[in-house]
């Protein structure tokens, strides 16, 4: 029989896996959708973990491919429509396609300037980010303001956005599926900017970009080329995430040499 204790420990236990790992608010909230979406992200693992037993693994997951499939051509039909910076955080906003979106406090869509020479992309928002609803303002933002400074760049100079517009529940790695069906709002977001320069924080956004599985210490430190929807190329720098910096501050030379890389191609053809 289930007791009161028993229960209150499932809803916590609920709480935690749907990401909630801290209290921001007076009152809580769940930004559900109205209707159920194409649940593009539901991890593959789960699935396979969470399958009824008469429905095999391999069902499953190709159930769980064909829902990425129409989610990601949903993005990409909607990307085709928006003409504006603004039509397209709107229609962010909008879409039901990715079930992060049912665990985040806010869309969290790119912030700067949009006639920037260069986008910096990261991930995907954290605690703060979800929080606020605006990229890179917790403690990896503030190290990549000062390093933005450090070249004479702040967000009035340049575009910052992530691949994913929502907080994966408890910070958890994005999932390959939830990065596919978001990339054509990012790729969307750089074709209405335009920019000459993109300068990746962590492989992942690279990796989603250039579409390959090359680590972050083999790209680094080189220019690279990204190919916009136009044809156009924009030269592309992959360097740390400020988080692993954070983590890992001996390597905080290398991440300096490649923003000094960035400037000296910013003044060339200043
Ligand atoms: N890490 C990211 O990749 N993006 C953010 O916006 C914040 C932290």
């Amino acid at each position: 029989m289930m007791t009161e204790t028993n229960s209150l420990q499932e809803i916590l236990e609920w709480y935690i896996c749907a990401g909630v790992d801290e209290i921001c608010a007076d009152e809580p909230f769940f930004n559900m959708p109205k209707q159920v979406p194409v649940m593009a992200s539901v991890a593959q693992e789960s699935v396979k973990q969470n399958a009824p037993a008469n429905v095999p693994v391999r069902h499953a997951t190709t159930e769980l491919a064909q829902a990425t499939q129409t989610a990601f051509q949903n993005a990409k039909d909607i990307c085709d429509k928006v003409a504006t910076l603004d039509e397209l955080r709107c229609a962010v906003e909008a879409f039901e396609g990715c079930a992060l979106k049912m665990t985040a406090a806010h869309t969290v869509f790119g912030d700067g300037n949009p006639q920037a020479r260069v986008v910096f992309v990261g991930e995907a928002p954290g605690a703060d980010e979800d929080r606020i609803g605006t990229p890179f303002v917790g403690r990896s933002g503030h190290l990549l303001d000062k390093m933005l400074a450090a070249i004479g760049l702040d967000r009035t100079s340049c575009y910052i956005c992530n691949i994913l517009p929502w907080r994966p529940p408890g910070n958890r790695t994005p999932l390959d599926s939830e990065i596919a069906v978001c990339l054509p709002f990012l790729k969307k977001q750089i074709d209405l900017i335009n920019p000459e320069f993109i300068f990746t924080l962590g492989g992942s956004s690279a990796n989603a970009l250039l579409n390959t599985a090359e680590s972050i210490s083999r790209m680094r430190g080189r220019w690279l080329e990204y190919t916009k929807s136009d044809g156009s190329q924009a030269k592309l720098l992959a360097s740390f995430h400020p988080a692993y910096l954070l983590r890992t501050p001996g390597q905080k030379s290398k991440s300096w040499a490649d923003f000094l890389r960035l400037s000296k191609e910013l003044n060339k053809n200043s």
